[in-house]
């Protein structure tokens, strides 16, 4: 009776779906065992409350004889016991120390991988910002030289000389605007020579323009950002591309795009910076299909909103309280908070992953 009348409404509910003939919805209907198996574990969840009185340990630990001993207990359970919630700590440090080959030799096999040890990586907007801490987080993780790719020249010589005297790696600084295809191909062949063919590109450079409305904005101004932000992606992919496809040398290029690529802001209007990560990521995809053959992996990076210079405009002070409110861990992102996702994307660890987009927001867009 029971099947019989959930039959009944499924044909009832078949008949008003106007665009799907019955023997689909017949062909997609679950077959017995399926129903069982679903009605069973529903059944289950509702009257299956777990309470255990305690919980069952067992501890290895390595003797300094090298035998390892083991201690099994139990942690007694007490109903609605609480660990209080601590502030988090806030961590400065400004050093830059690089990975060392004898500890990198000690490293396990996961944390070599880990590391982007022997790479030869250009940074793109590396003078400052979110793209410059990255330069400083791939140092730390073995890269054999830095090049800084940025269009300011004494923000970028003071960038490089810094890493360079922090560090003690080799570090170059290259004044590059990437919207200039000719010049990136001079700086990306400079490269070649003086370290070899690149094996990791992180585009950063990209400038934001916001609080200006679609019906007003100026055209030139909207062709400029995007010249910077997706066709500054484009030749900066495509000169490194070939330098490694020449090599025949395996490489990964991270472009920085933005959450912005995959939602709307609010409450600025910012069509076209929104419009230029859009087309970084899809431009990234589309490369990580294309490039696959030449074992190059192309990933994005989306941040949310981050405590850099781009948005440090009074202008913006009231609107950031609004970010922060819609923002989970009621943050602005730091400056350094890309450089684990980076290296990850720069290193050997995420071989697999290609065409991916990876949003690092605070929780921004779950919202
Ligand atoms: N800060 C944020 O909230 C945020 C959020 C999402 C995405 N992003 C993206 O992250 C990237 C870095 O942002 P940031 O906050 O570090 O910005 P930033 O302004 O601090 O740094 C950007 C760097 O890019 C360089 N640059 C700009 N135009 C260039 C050009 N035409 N050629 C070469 N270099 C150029 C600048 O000189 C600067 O050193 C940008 O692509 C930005 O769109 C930033």
């Amino acid at each position: 009776m029971v099947a019989a009348a959930r039959t009944m409404r499924m044909v009832s509910r078949a008949a008003a779906l106007p665009r799907l003939s019955l023997p689909a919805v017949r062909a997609a209907a679950p077959s017995v065992a399926q129903r069982a198996a679903f009605s069973t574990s529903g059944r289950y969840r509702k009257s299956e409350v777990i309470k255990e009185t305690e919980v069952p340990v067992t501890v290895y630990t390595p003797d300094p004889k090298g035998a390892a001993s083991s201690e099994h207990f139990s942690i007694p359970v007490q109903p609605g016991s609480q660990v209080p919630v601590p502030e988090p700590a806030v961590e400065e440090d400004e050093n830059v120390n690089p990975l060392e080959e004898k500890v990198y030799n000690q490293m396990p096999r996961t944390l070599q991988k880990m590391s982007v040890m022997g790479k030869v990586i250009i940074i793109t907007g590396g003078a400052r910002g979110l793209g410059n801490h990255m330069a400083r987080a791939c140092a730390e993780a073995g890269a054999k030289a830095i090049v800084i790719f940025d269009a300011n020249q004494d923000l970028g010589d003071e960038a490089a000389a810094e890493l360079h005297h922090k560090s003690g790696l080799p570090v170059s600084f290259m004044k590059v605007d990437v919207r200039d295809g000719n010049a990136i191909n001079a700086a990306v062949q400079n490269v070649v020579d003086l370290y070899g063919a690149p094996d990791v590109l992180v585009n950063s450079a990209g400038i934001a323009d916001s609080n200006i409305k679609a019906e007003t904005y100026d055209p030139a101004m909207f062709r400029r950002l995007i010249d910077i932000n997706l066709t500054g992606s484009f030749l900066m992919s495509q000169a490194v591309g070939r330098a490694m496809m020449a090599a025949g040398k395996p490489g990964s290029i991270v472009l920085v795009a933005s959450m912005s690529g995959s939602i709307v802001n609010y409450p600025q209007e910012q069509s076209c910076y929104n419009a230029s990560k859009a087309g970084v990521i899809q431009f990234g995809k589309s490369l990580a299909a294309e490039w696959a053959k030449y074992n190059i992996r192309v990933n994005c990076i989306s941040p949310g909103y981050m405590d850099t210079a781009l948005n440090k405009v009074p202008a913006l002070d009231a609107q950031k309280k609004i970010w922060k409110s819609l923002t989970p861990q009621a943050r602005l992102g730091a400056v350094d908070d890309l450089n684990g996702l980076c290296v990850f994307l720069a290193s050997d660890a995420s071989s697999f992953m290609t065409g991916s987009n990876v949003i690092i927001d605070g929780g921004y867009t779950l919202y």
